[in-house]
C-alpha cells in the first residue's frame, strides 16, 4: 500500500506514466468511467480548499467511485480534540484512501503512518502540495511538450507557498531547468530549498523585479500572498500586493510563455489577462481533475 506525501517519492518514470494515463483519461473518458466502482475516497479537509477538495471529489466521480469527508476542522472530531492518527485510523474503517489538508507540517505523514489506507497529501501547511504539482506538471507538458531547458520563474510569497516549493523539487531532476525566484525580500525562498539547490550546484537566480526577468521566462509561475501563515497582519497588507501581473508587465515577455498559478488568485493576475492565450491558470485546474484521477487509480492499483 502506497501513500503520496512528497512529490519526490515519485521517480520520473512515475510521473510520466501518469501523465500518459491522464492524457488517456482526456482522450478517451469513458473507458475509466467505472474504474472505481465500489471504492471510496475519503476527504479530510481542516483547512479551506475549492479546487483541490472539489477536483479531488469530481475525479472519484469521474471514476465510478463515492466520496465522504469534511471540509472543515470545526465539524469534525477534530474539533473535540482527536488526534490525526486516531481520525486516520477511523477512517480506514470507512474508506478505500484518504486525501488530506491540514495546517501543520507533517500532519498527513502522520496519517499515512497510521491508515491502513493510502493517504494523499492535499497540502500540508506552507511545506508540500505533491498533487497540485501533478496538474503543474501536466499543464507544463501539455503546453510545452516537455520538462527540460525551460526557465522557470516563481513570483510572489515564495517562503509559505507550498505550491512552490513541491513544483521545485518535481522540475529539479530534469535537464537545462533553470529556476527564477521573484518575491519581496521578506518572502524569499526558504535557506533549505536554495542551500540544497546550491549543494546539487543546480542554478537559480533571486530578484525582487519581476519585469527585468520576465524577457528570460518559458513559465512564470504566480502566487498568492499566504495571509493565513502570516503571524502579522500589518505585515501582510504591506505585501500582498507586492506583484500584480498586469499586460503591460507582459510586454517584453516571450510569446511562447506560459503563465500558471495554482489558484486562488487575489490579486496577484490581472482580469485583463485571462484572455491573453499565454494563460493556463484556469486549463491549470481542469488537468488538476485528470491527474488526480489518474493517481488515484495508481494508489488503489486498479488496472
Ligand atoms: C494552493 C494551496 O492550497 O496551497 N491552492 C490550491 O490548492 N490550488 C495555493 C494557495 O492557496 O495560494
Amino acid at each position: 500500500m502506497r501513500s503520496l506525501i512528497d512529490i519526490a517519492t515519485l521517480t520520473v518514470a512515475e510521473i510520466d506514466e501518469l501523465i500518459a494515463t491522464a492524457d488517456d483519461i482526456i482522450a478517451n473518458p469513458e473507458k475509466y468511467a467505472h474504474k472505481c466502482a465500489g471504492k471510496k475516497l475519503a476527504t479530510l479537509f481542516f483547512e479551506p480548499s475549492t479546487r483541490t477538495r472539489l477536483s479531488f471529489e469530481a475525479a472519484m466521480y469521474e471514476l465510478g467511485g463515492n466520496v465522504l469527508g469534511f471540509s472543515e476542522a470545526n465539524s469534525s472530531s477534530a474539533a473535540k480534540g482527536e488526534s490525526v492518527a486516531d481520525t486516520a485510523k477511523t477512517v480506514s474503517c470507512y474508506a478505500d484512501i484518504i486525501a488530506m489538508r491540514h495546517p501543520k507540517e507533517g500532519a498527513p505523514l502522520v496519517a499515512s503512518m497510521n491508515a491502513s489506507i493510502p493517504v494523499i497529501n492535499a497540502g500540508d501547511g506552507g511545506h508540500n502540495h505533491p498533487t497540485q504539482t501533478l496538474a503543474d506538471l501536466l499543464t507544463i507538458h501539455r503546453e510545452k511538450g516537455r520538462f527540460d531547458n525551460l526557465t522557470v520563474g516563481l513570483c510572489g510569497d515564495l517562503k509559505f507557498g507550498r505550491t512552490v516549493h513541491s513544483l521545485i523539487t518535481a522540475l529539479r531532476r530534469y535537464k537545462g531547468i533553470k529556476f527564477v525566484f521573484i518575491s519581496p525580500n521578506e518572502l524569499k525562498m526558504p535557506d533549505y530549498v536554495k542551500a540544497s539547490l546550491e549543494k546539487e550546484g543546480f542554478p537559480y537566480i533571486e530578484t525582487t523585479d519581476l519585469e527585468e526577468v520576465m524577457p528570460e521566462l518559458d513559465i512564470l509561475y504566480m502566487t498568492r500572498v499566504q495571509q493565513e501563515r502570516f503571524f502579522n497582519e500589518e505585515e501582510y497588507l504591506r505585501l500582498k500586493d507586492s506583484y500584480i501581473l498586469t499586460p503591460e508587465k507582459l510586454s517584453n515577455a516571450k510569446p511562447d510563455l506560459s503563465i500558471l498559478h495554482p489558484l486562488p488568485r487575489v490579486n496577484e493576475i490581472s482580469v485583463a489577462i485571462d484572455k491573453d492565450p499565454r494563460a493556463c491558470y484556469f486549463k491549470q485546474v481542469l488537468y488538476g481533475k485528470y491527474m488526480r484521477m489518474a493517481l488515484i487509480l495508481k494508489l488503489l492499483e486498479v488496472e
